[in-house]
């Protein structure tokens, strides 16, 4: 593993090993498995960040459960400026479903509440959020996160599913800006 890589024009050195990570998603996945066995749950993987997130997630996941991938599309509503994504991909109902959102990151968190606000028009019976990266620093939102598998500062960060301009997100370590 090399310690200093370049992706397109930026620099970046390792930050957090395999090890490290897998270690943190193991840990929400055993809460999973207490917190929602019974619950049939349906996880929701958000493209394309946390692909390889929710691979691991659900090698750890025993109890019964789906796992579909949804991908948004943000859009400027026409009447105001705020921030609107659209769900796309999402064939099966969630109505009365227990929903655990799998995401990358949350940085400012206005994706995932933007995204819980599109998922409880559709009725689900409740929604958890798993992410692997949370920048606490960075939060502007008020917004709970059930799961949480790494905390870390405010860096640009790549690898393990996040990307540099579309670049990075097959790195098996994280890396951060340098
Ligand atoms: P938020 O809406 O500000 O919470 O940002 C969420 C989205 O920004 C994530 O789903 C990522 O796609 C992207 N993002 C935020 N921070 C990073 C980072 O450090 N590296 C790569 N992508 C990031
Ligand atoms: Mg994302």
């Amino acid at each position: 593993m090399k310690e200093i890589i370049t992706i397109r024009d930026r620099q970046f050195e390792l930050f957090i090993e395999q090890e490290i990570i897998e270690q943190g998603i193991k840990r929400i996945a055993a809460q999973i498995n207490a917190d929602l066995k019974g619950k049939n749950p349906i996880f929701l993987a958000v493209l394309n960040g946390a692909f390889m997130f929710a691979g691991e997630l659900m090698k750890e996941v025993s109890i019964p459960s789906e796992i579909t991938f949804v991908r948004l599309a943000s859009y400027d509503g026409t009447t105001t400026t705020n921030h609107v994504q659209e769900v796309m991909g999402l064939n099966e109902s969630i109505e009365g479903r227990c929903v655990v959102v799998v995401e990358d990151i949350v940085d400012s968190g206005n994706t995932m509440v933007a995204l819980k606000e599109e998922l409880e028009k559709l009725n689900p019976q409740e929604i958890k959020v798993a992410t692997l990266l949370f920048k606490p620093a960075a939060l502007r939102q008020k917004l709970h996160l059930d799961y949480v598998a790494l905390e870390i500062p405010s860096d640009f960060i790549v690898g393990y599913g996040l990307d540099y301009d579309g670049y990075g997100r097959n790195l098996k370590d994280i890396y951060k800006v340098k």
